[in-house]
């Protein structure tokens, strides 16, 4: 990620979940509830998140894979990770966060059985070197779930535009106080991979046995579940 990139998210890292709440109309707790189901994670399962940030799915994993279950909830900024651990304090939630750069992960081989990362992909430098190196730490037949936006159909386009590139940017600036920083989350979202294209990439690394795709929210949100090869 940028320096520029990564002072932005330090800028916003205080406002992030209020400002999340108010420009998805109070859906993005929701979906990352769906990404949880769709990876099939069960009690006991190791799981790492990673570009966790303020740490919201890391801690719907914890509440899913229970007190047997190892949780790592891990970003490249301290900044946004900071208010993470009262985030799972204040819920009773043990978890260990950690500072990691998603490209160039600090675990050993074979580690978890669910590595996950959400609204994350799109901002790393290199998304295909994310993917390996997300991958190399899950066990075979671990399953590597991905939550990024999409794009509606062609009917309902007009209208996420329009939202999208003016409503986001001002909501996003008055609850922030950093309009910009939502100007830029929202063009990388226009600009990013999905559907298709991003199973594409994620075929790319030769390191799935199947992917399962899943449009939420009317395809503004995809989930991706890439299990990889036993
Ligand atoms: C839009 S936020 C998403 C946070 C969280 N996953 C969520 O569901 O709200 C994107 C996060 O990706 C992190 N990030 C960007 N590049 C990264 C990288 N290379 N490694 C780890 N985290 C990264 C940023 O610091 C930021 O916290």
């Amino acid at each position: 990620m940028s320096t520029e990139v990564n002072q932005m998210f330090s800028r916003i890292a205080d406002r992030y979940d209020k400002a999340n709440r108010f420009i998805s109309l109070g859906t993005d707790q929701s979906v990352r509830r769906k990404a949880v189901k769709m990876s099939g994670a069960k009690p006991g399962e190791d799981v790492l998140d990673c570009a966790a940030g303020t740490g919201d799915l890391t801690i719907l994993f914890k509440k899913t894979v229970g007190p047997e279950g190892r949780v790592v909830g891990t970003d490249f900024n301290p900044d946004m990770l900071s208010f993470a651990p009262d985030k799972a304090k204040d819920e009773g939630l043990d978890i260990t966060w950690q500072v990691e750069d998603a490209q160039d992960l600090s675990f050993e081989d074979d580690s978890f059985d669910i590595v996950s990362i959400a609204y994350g992909i799109r901002n790393v430098d290199d998304p295909i070197k994310a993917l390996e190196s997300m991958t190399r730490v899950l066990r075979p037949g671990g399953r590597l779930v991905v939550l990024e936006f999409g794009q509606p159909p062609a009917l309902l386009k007009p209208f996420y535009m329009a939202y999208n590139r003016f409503v986001i940017p001002t909501i996003g600036g008055m609850v922030s106080g950093d309009k910009d920083a939502y100007k830029y989350l929202q063009r990388t979202s226009d600009n990013f991979p999905y559907g298709d294209e991003f199973i594409s990439m994620m075929e790319s690394t030769g390191r799935f046995a199947n992917i399962e795709a899943k449009p939420a929210m009317f395809g503004v949100n995809w989930i991706y579940v890439g299990t990889t090869k036993g």
